[in-house]
């Protein structure tokens, strides 16, 4: 039997590339290293998740990624580059309700950062519209944040980062701040735009389940100063009753307590 390894290959070529990252801050004059040492890579169109337990520094590669704070060591490539000054290449979402401009409408939050982007007004109100569309916002269009529920603001702030058509969605905890019946209605809306938009997803959390239903590979990372455990595939996951679902959350779930002798299960849900 031949083995044909280049068919085995990815076809395409990793658009963001984590290689040997250490990351840390100065802490009164001290390099406190929250990153030891983590790789991975994401290609065009994958929804790539970040779990691991508080602290080991989710958000910080987060970060590092969208240009906000410099590796010590090891390279992070986004579509090849290693200039990483932040940019509308890779826009953020953030677990914060508050991270909306409040003196904008719903539809002026998406129109801003489009015109400081260089948009015509008439563009830029027409890509808003497109997005809001998208995230099913049009009805809320004219209303302040003030006015919106915090699955609704959360959503905007999706359609916002979406409205700059970035090579990259950076994602911390966007839902981490919801009822569980939001959390679960946004999980399912989201999954089902980046199928349709193919945008390109890296998306922090530590939500075992969120983690297998909206993510196609999963980063592990273990406890700091951090590395990674394990890159699990779970892609075609969708029904959390299915055993292969709940073998995956299983596995996920070990890898996150490998080595943790009082195992905390509530920490990991
Ligand atoms: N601005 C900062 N200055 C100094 N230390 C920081 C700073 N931000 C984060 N840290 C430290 O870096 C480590 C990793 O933090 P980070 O916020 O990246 O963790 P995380 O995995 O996102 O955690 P969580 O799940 O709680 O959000 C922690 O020890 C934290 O205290
Ligand atoms: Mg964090």
């Amino acid at each position: 039997m031949t083995s044909n390894v280049a068919s085995e290959r990815p076809a395409t070529e990793p658009l963001l590339t984590v290689e040997g990252a250490r990351v840390g801050y100065e802490v009164d004059g001290q390099v406190q290293i929250a990153v030891e040492n983590v790789s991975f890579d994401i290609r065009p169109g994958e929804n790539v998740m970040l779990l691991g337990p508080s602290g080991c520094g989710k958000s910080t590669l987060l970060k590092t990624i969208a240009g906000f704070i410099e590796p010590y060591g090891g390279t992070v490539r986004v579509s090849g580059r290693t200039d990483l000054s932040p940019g509308p290449d890779r826009a953020v979402v953030f677990q914060e309700f508050d991270q909306l401009f409040p003196w904008h409408t719903v539809e002026g939050n998406l129109v801003y950062p489009l015109r400081v982007n260089g948009r015509s007004k008439q563009e830029a109100r027409s890509v808003a519209r497109d997005y809001l569309q998208l995230m099913n916002l049009v009805h809320a269009a004219d209303r302040y944040p003030h006015q919106l529920s915090g699955g609704m603001k959360q959503r905007v702030a999706i359609a916002r980062a979406m409205a700059l058509e970035p090579l990259m969605l950076l994602m911390d905890e966007p839902f981490g701040a919801l009822d569980a019946q939001t959390r679960s209605r946004l999980q399912r809306e989201l999954k089902e735009v980046a199928e349709r938009t193919k945008v390109t997803i890296l998306f922090v959390t530590h939500s075992i389940q969120e983690a297998v239903f909206v993510g196609r590979r999963v980063v592990v990372l273990s406890p700091p100063p951090s590395t990674v455990r394990e890159v699990v595939d779970v892609s075609g996951l969708d029904d959390p009753t299915s055993p292969e679902f709940v073998a995956a959350l299983r596995h996920l779930r070990s890898l996150l307590t490998e080595g943790d002798e009082s195992p905390d299960d509530m920490a990991f849900e």
